[in-house]
């Protein structure tokens, strides 16, 4: 497992667009890393003017949302039956209320969409019809078609199906995802005040079957913050779900008071069960210490703080 680990001054926005080999973007990373660096000042403006946690969270997700990418928003992968279901989720360190959305696909910006479960109804997530009529009625953007090299992509993945074997168990959805993750983005932040919040997005795992529901609008999978650790997970989303990941990376971090130390032994939990290339996370604690955690080859991250800009995918 690669980590990484930064002691941050407040203000302070990280973000992650997804862990895995990242193959095919070697060749393109310049395209990839300036959408990191949008997504970062974006979101950090609206935490250094505003002070506004959770607004800076979803500004830094929207742009990656919309960058077509990413594996979120309009970048989504596509599920077997060739259309975008995405799954969003947001929440708040200090109050602990959440917004998540599930299986949505008429909608531009599904972590907008998660705002307004978490910030307009008695509820936390909510799915499908239910979330699209809420967009309707708050008048939220629909996506643009989708894009042709996710559909190729879709298109040469399907064509190669028996050798990604991929309508098994779980087990061995895992050895086709290991192929290529453009999995996920997700984005944390911790106010001046030293109060946190936590995001994510995604398209979900490629040619996932129709209604699957990974981890990314589970709070406590995908997505978490209390008041003392925010994080954001990305990768094999049965597997995070599995152990969920974030909760058991803010459990840890109450009893050991070392954030280090609970990702690491987080991980240990999902791969003794999952292995290796299976997941990656960002977290950031109270005490103003960030970490970029990941079993994969690579992991897109970066950070934001008023004396640093950083981020890559190598
Ligand atoms: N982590 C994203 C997913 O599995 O859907």
């Amino acid at each position: 497992m690669i980590i990484e680990k930064y002691k941050v001054e407040r203000p302070a926005l990280a973000i992650h667009g997804g862990a895995g080999r990242w193959e095919r973007a070697k060749a393109e990373e310049e395209k990839y890393l300036d959408v990191l660096e949008k997504s970062l000042l974006k979101g950090y403006e609206h935490l250094r003017s505003r002070n506004n946690r959770i607004e800076s969270v979803i500004e830094a997700i929207k742009v990656l949302e919309d960058s077509m990418i990413y594996n979120a928003g309009s970048g989504s992968s596509l599920n077997i039956a060739g259309e975008r279901e995405m799954d969003a989720g947001l929440m708040d360190g200090e109050s602990l209320k959440a917004g998540a959305v599930t299986l949505v696909k008429n909608t531009k910006n599904p972590i907008e969409l998660a705002y307004l479960i978490y910030r307009y109804t008695d509820h936390m997530i909510i799915g499908c019809h239910g979330a699209e009529k809420i967009a309707e009625y708050y008048r939220l953007e629909k996506p643009p078609a989708i894009p042709k090299h996710v559909f190729d992509r879709y298109k040469e993945t399907l064509k190669n199906i028996d050798k990604v074997e991929y309508i098994r168990r779980n087990k061995d959805l895992i050895d086709i995802y290991k192929e290529e993750i453009y999995g996920t983005v997700g984005a944390v932040a911790i106010d001046i005040d030293g109060k946190l919040a936590a995001a994510t997005s995604t398209g979900g795992i490629m040619l996932k079957l129709p209604g699957r529901i990974g981890d990314t609008p589970i709070p406590g999978s995908g997505f978490y913050s209390d008041s003392y650790v925010a994080c954001s997970a990305t990768g094999i989303g049965e597997s995070i779900l599995s152990i969920s990941l974030c909760r058991s990376i803010a459990l840890h971090y109450r009893y050991t008071k070392d954030l280090e130390k609970s990702v690491i032994e987080a991980f240990r939990e999902l791969e003794r069960i999952w292995g290796k290339n299976t997941a990656g996370i960002i977290a950031i604690s109270n005490n103003n210490t960030l970490i970029f955690a990941y079993n994969t080859t690579a992991m897109a991250r970066g950070y934001k703080d008023p004396n640093n800009i950083y981020y890559r995918i190598f």
